[in-house]
C-alpha cells in the first residue's frame, strides 16, 4: 500500500513533512547506508531516510560515530540517493564537518547537496550550531536539527544516556529545539528524551519532531537500519524495537553455503555452463598436441 503524504510522483516534497504535522500524519524515517536499503526504504513507503553518522559504527566497526569522515558519509549518502527516489535523503554531518566555522559548514554541507544528491542534511546540537544553521539555510540547503542525546558529543554528555531529566536540563532542551526552529530548521530531532518533555517540545514547534527514544508524543518516529532489523551485534539502546532478525538469517544462510562446498555439492549442474561437445573434443585434442609436442 503506498502511503506517501503526497499524490505528486517523484520526490516527497519538503514542505510536506510540516503538512502531515499539522494533518496529525506520522512521519516515518530510517537510517541507511547503500542503494539496496535505500530501494527497499522507498518500496516500504519510509518517507524519510537518514543517512546517518552512526554508520562509523553500523557499517565501518568504529565504536562511536565520531571517526565518521565527510569523504565517507558523502560516498554512502551518494549510495542511498541511488536507491531511495521518492523520501526525502537526509545526510549527517559527521563530527568536525561544521564545528570550525560556518564557510566550512556550508562548504561541507554543499558537498552532501551537489555530490552525494542530498534533499537536506542535519546538525547536532544547538548553541554554535544555530549559527552554521542559518549560514546553511541562507544559502538554500534545508537542515534537520538535533538534540538531546547528540552521539557527536557523548563523552561530555556522560555517556550515551536520556538527556533533559532534570527541570533546568528539560527547560534548556526546549529552549534549544525552539533555538533550531527559529534559526531555520526544518525538523528537529529529539533522542533519548523523556517523552513528557519530548511532548511539550512537539507541541511548542511548528515544524515536525522526529524521536529516537523520546515518545509517542513526536511527529514522527527514526530507528536505526541495523538496530530495527537485528543486524547490529552491540548491546541495544532501550528505545529500539527489532523488527526482524537479520543477523541470524544471514548468519544460517553463510554457515549453509560454507557447507555446501566444503562437501562438494555446490555448484550444481544449474550454476554451470556447458561447452558443445565438438568444440570440447577439439580443445582436448588441440591440448594433447601441445602436450606431445612439449614432450618431445
Ligand atoms: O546517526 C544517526 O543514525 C542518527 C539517528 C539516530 C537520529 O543521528
Amino acid at each position: 500500500m503506498t502511503r506517501y503524504a503526497s499524490t505528486a510522483g517523484g520526490k516527497l516534497p519538503l514542505p510536506e513533512l510540516a503538512e502531515m504535522k499539522h494533518r496529525g500524519e506520522k512521519i516515518v524515517m530510517v537510517t541507511a547506508y547503500d542503494a539496496p536499503s535505500g530501494r527497499l526504504a522507498d518500496a516500504a513507503g519510509v518517507d524519510v531516510v537518514l543517512v546517518g553518522d552512526s554508520a562509523a559504527m553500523t557499517v565501518l566497526g568504529h565504536t562511536s560515530t565520531v571517526p565518521a569522515t565527510v569523504d565517507e558519509m558523502v560516498v554512502l549518502t551518494r549510495a542511498v540517493t541511488r536507491g531511495a527516489v521518492r523520501p526525502l535523503v537526509i545526510a549527517d554531518m559527521p563530527f568536525g564537518s561544521f564545528q570550525v566555522s560556518d564557510e566550512s559548514a556550508l562548504e561541507n554541507a554543499i558537498r552532501f547537496v551537489k555530490e552525494a544528491g542530498a534533499d537536506g542534511v542535519k546538525l547536532e546540537g544547538a548553541g554554535p550550531t544555530l549559527s552554521r544553521v542559518r549560514a546553511l539555510v541562507g544559502a538554500g540547503i534545508p537542515v534537520m536539527g538535533h538534540v538531546g542525546l547528540t552521539p557527536q558529543s557523548a563523552t561530555m554528555l556522560g555517556g550515551f544516556k536520556a538527556q533533559g531529566r532534570t527541570a533546568g536540563k528539560a527547560q534548556r532542551l526546549y529552549d534549544d529545539a525552539l533555538a533550531l526552529e527559529q534559526a531555520g530548521c526544518f525538523s528537529v530531532v529529539l533522542e533519548a528524551v523523556p517523552a513528557a518533555v519530548a511532548a511539550r517540545v512537539t507541541e511548542a514547534l511548528s515544524v515536525p519532531t522526529i524521536g529516537i527514544g523520546a515518545g509517542v508524543g513526536c511527529d514522527g518516529q527514526v530507528l536505526v537500519w541495523h538496530d530495527l532489523l537485528g543486524l547490529y551485534d552491540g548491546a541495544a539502546a532501550r528505545f529500539v524495537k527489532r523488527y526482524a532478525d537479520l543477523g541470524a538469517e544471514v548468519r544460517r544462510a553463510l554457515e549453509a553455503y560454507a557447507a555446501d562446498v566444503r562437501a562438494g555439492t555446490f555448484p550444481e549442474q544449474q550454476h554451470t555452463y556447458s561447452i558443445p561437445d565438438d568444440e570440447l573434443a577439439l580443445f582436448e585434442a588441440e591440448l594433447d598436441q601441445t602436450v606431445r609436442t612439449r614432450q618431445r
